[in-house]
């Protein structure tokens, strides 16, 4: 059932769980997050990067393969379409595609910029039952060529774009996307307690969910981040089983070069990687 993220993610805050948006790439990453979603009755949020977006053909065809899927393998659990990272235009266009939720990313605009263009986006999402999410303070490294130093966000910059009726907001906190380097500090809890007094009871988005020591995922799930990002750990689990499928040589027996059998594991391993975060998350059953 696709629907906007509004909802589970209050229900997340109230109940201290996380949600888990897991980025998709194209049929078997959509299909496998599904069906484990179903499987384990959690909800979830498909994330869709620009560059995502572009790779599978365009938004709409993102919005017409997400729908139909749903619906072709009888999803009950609740699912958000969207946007990840998205500039003003992009989100223009997802809204226009038909997804269910989007995120604008002004956080490399100055703050004034930023919070012009969240307003006007936050008035048209709600005006069609769209959910949005906005950030201040990027997030460290780099996701589909969008590069950021990490800092930490202002408190104070958070509770203005707070104010504009957001339904979910992403602060840096010290995470980063891609893989933590070996002398990453962890996550500045104090950060985020401080954005937590300022914010309320408005979900917190926790990005670059890949690689952090779950009891610190957990610790900032008792803070308020009610929606954490994966999208690494999917690729890498995805690229090290197709790889072993391979270097075993199985794509030379019979018709092991069928691509349903070659990506076969790789969806396995998808699987695999959403069921151990939605275990970690505590978004099970709680469709
Ligand atoms: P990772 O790729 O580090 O998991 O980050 C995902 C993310 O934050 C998407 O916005």
């Amino acid at each position: 059932m696709i629907v906007s993220a509004k909802e589970m993610l209050e229900k997340a805050v109230e109940g201290h769980y996380g949600v888990g948006q897991f980025n998709i790439n194209n049929l078997e990453w959509t299909k496998a997050i599904l069906l484990t979603c179903e499987e384990l009755k959690s909800p979830a949020i498909l994330g869709v990067s620009e560059g995502a977006g572009k790779y599978m053909g365009g938004f709409k065809v993102v919005a017409a393969m997400v729908k139909a899927m749903d619906e072709s393998l009888g999803i009950t659990v609740p699912i958000a379409l969207h946007l990840d990272h998205g500039t003003y235009e992009g989100a223009k266009a997802c809204i226009e595609a038909g997804f269910s939720s989007i995120m604008f990313d002004g956080s490399s605009l100055p703050i004034d910029e930023n919070v012009a263009k969240a307003k006007e986006l936050v008035e048209i999402c709600h005006s069609k039952g769209i959910s949005i999410e906005c950030e201040v303070g990027g997030i460290g490294g780099e996701e589909d060529g969008v590069v950021s130093s990490g800092e930490c966000a202002d408190p104070e910059e958070a509770a203005q774009v707070a104010g504009l009726g957001v339904d979910m907001l992403a602060a840096g906190i010290g995470n980063i996307h891609g893989k933590y380097p070996d002398n990453w500090a962890g996550l500045q809890f104090d950060v985020l307690e401080k954005i937590q007094e300022k914010t309320g009871k408005l979900p917190l988005v926790l990005h670059g969910g890949s690689g952090i020591p779950d009891e610190q995922v957990k610790k900032a799930i008792g803070l308020g981040v009610a929606k954490v990002n994966v999208n690494t750990e999917c690729q890498l689990a995805f690229a090290a089983a197709t790889r072993k499928y391979i270097e075993e040589g199985k794509d030379l027996e019979g018709k092991g070069f069928d691509p349903r059998k070659l990506l076969a594991p790789g969806t396995e391993a998808i699987k695999d990687v959403v069921r151990d975060r939605i275990a970690c998350f505590g978004s099970a059953n709680k469709a």
